[in-house]
């Protein structure tokens, strides 16, 4: 048998919730016709978002969203959305020459800042430094933060309908800049920061700079870059990496080896987050430079979701991606006292959705059954946890598994990885002891590749299990994720 240790006096830190977060860009049908219905629509909503969403969105919890891109952030200017939605401009966006899209700037940031307040989650905002001046983010934070009353754009806010700021605490400083975002060098980049980054905290001294950061294992990158910010030269509240898994296969027709292949692409993410740590602490900045993993998940051909390919990047997902989240977000606890923040990409319509809608349907992804499972996870403290279990193909270990205790409760939670076997595993717990009745939900389906669709929404689901005593023991279907809320004394 399979065994699993919860090591409960191992404490690796507090799992910050917003490990838990989602990016949504303005691309494709991530917003319009996905996210955002407008008021007047047909299709139920909150202010012009699809009430489905948000509802489900509350439901998992969600507690963070990094808005507007992604490479769309490159062009974007703020001042296009904010007033009369009629009047706001129409704009080339970044993905126009891909899709033929055009940006309407019906969502913008009072819009964005009503979906954060709707759905509890916090806004991550990530600030246009490749074609915007330092002085334009200036005003956009004047925007957003300044007390009512007092600036030209705190009236301005007003004038749009929110006398009281909104506080907006994160800011990202720039995105992707090895690549769209500017294509430039970590030393050069890290030039631009310092210039972005004074003038932004002056703006605001309460606002948080994430610096932008490597793609994926570009080690060098955090080294070349952090030389240069390392040390007061730069404010710095967190370095962000970004790190998809490519399939190259069908989201929907894989075989084993394309399930093995995949996650074993996703699980490397782990060393990821400790090589670049290891180099943020080699300038003594673990508490500055802690990780931002704001963009991961699972990047599939498009054309697969219920667009056919017109919204840009759209993909179905199945207990594969499902499987791909939970690794994931097991690692991001077990590591989570060197992760400040990480948001999958993307919330509906696009890459790793937790959603797809359109016209009247609006269905949940696997992925966001895992977010909703996962969820007691968020502010609990993440125990040290290790798996005994046969290896798979890609090095991949056989069940991947993360631990967390809040209030008395143990939320275990475990993923088989396994494509090929059923396993039964034993949860040994060290330190301390089960002290009420186990509830158990189990994520899974007989069939890998199953996934919900507008004509069977449901087809994925959780089961649930209340055994009054817990046996010691979790059953876990080839490809399945269970979670365990146990009540534990500790020793
Ligand atoms: O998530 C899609 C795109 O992938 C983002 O816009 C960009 O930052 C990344 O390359």
């Amino acid at each position: 048998m399979e065994k699993i240790y919860a090591v409960l006096p191992k404490k690796i830190g507090r799992i910050s919730p917003w490990l838990y977060g989602v990016f949504a860009e303005h691309i494709g049908g991530v917003f319009y016709d996905g996210l955002y219905v407008g008021k007047d629509s047909p299709v139920e909503n909150v202010r012009g978002f699809r009430k489905a969403i948000v509802d489900k969105m509350k439901e998992a919890r969600i507690p963070l969203i990094r808005w507007p891109g992604g490479c769309f952030a490159e062009v974007y200017d703020w001042r296009d959305g904010i007033g009369p939605q009629e009047k706001r401009p129409v704009r080339i966006n970044w993905w126009t020459e891909r899709d033929g899209r055009y940006e309407p700037n019906r969502v913008g940031t009072d819009e964005f800042l009503d979906l954060c307040a709707m759905t509890g989650a916090e806004p991550y905002f990530a600030a246009n430094i490749t074609s915007l001046t330092p002085l334009a983010i200036r005003d956009w934070i004047d925007y957003c933060n300044s007390p009512a009353g007092t600036t030209t754009m705190a009236r301005l806010r007003e004038e749009n309908g929110h006398r009281e700021p909104y506080g907006v605490k994160l800011w990202g400083v720039g995105n992707e800049t090895w690549g769209g975002g500017g294509r430039m060098s970590p030393e050069s980049y890290a030039m631009e920061y310092r210039k972005y980054a004074e003038i932004m905290k002056n703006a605001d001294p309460k606002i948080e700079l994430i610096a932008s950061g490597a793609n994926a294992s570009d080690y060098s990158w955090t080294r070349r870059m952090l030389e240069r910010i390392a040390g007061g030269q730069g404010p710095m509240d967190g370095m962000s990496f970004h790190y998809y898994s490519f399939s190259g296969d069908d989201p929907t027709g894989f075989d084993t080896e394309g399930w093995y292949r995949l996650l074993g692409k996703a699980n490397r993410i782990e060393e990821l987050i400790r090589r670049h740590f290891a180099g943020v602490a080699s300038y003594g900045m673990e508490d500055k430079g802690r990780l931002v993993i704001d963009e991961w998940g699972a990047w599939h051909p498009d054309g697969s979701g219920p667009s056919r390919g017109y919204n840009l990047f759209e993909q179905q997902s199945t207990l594969r991606d499902a499987a791909l989240a939970a690794l994931t977000l097991n690692h991001f606890n077990n590591h989570a006292d060197k992760i400040k923040i990480a948001t999958v990409a993307q919330l509906v319509n696009n890459l790793h959705a937790l959603f797809l809608a359109g016209g009247e349907h609006a269905i949940v992804t696997p992925t966001w059954h895992v977010f909703n499972l996962y969820k007691e996870h968020q502010g609990a403290r993440a125990v040290e946890t290790f798996a005994e279990s046969a290896p798979l193909p890609e090095n991949l270990p056989g069940i991947s598994v993360s631990a967390s205790v809040k209030e008395g409760i143990l939320t275990l939670t475990a993923a088989n990885l396994s494509a090929e076997e059923e396993k039964e595993a034993a949860v040994v717990l060290f330190g301390g002891k089960a002290a009420g009745p186990a509830v158990i939900r189990t994520l899974w389906d007989e069939d890998l590749r199953a996934h919900n669709t507008f004509e069977e929404p449901d087809r994925i689901r959780v089961t649930e299990e209340k055994p009054e005593r817990f046996s010691g023991t979790l059953r876990l279907p080839k490809g399945g994720i269970a979670v365990l809320s146990l009540p534990v004394e500790e020793a």
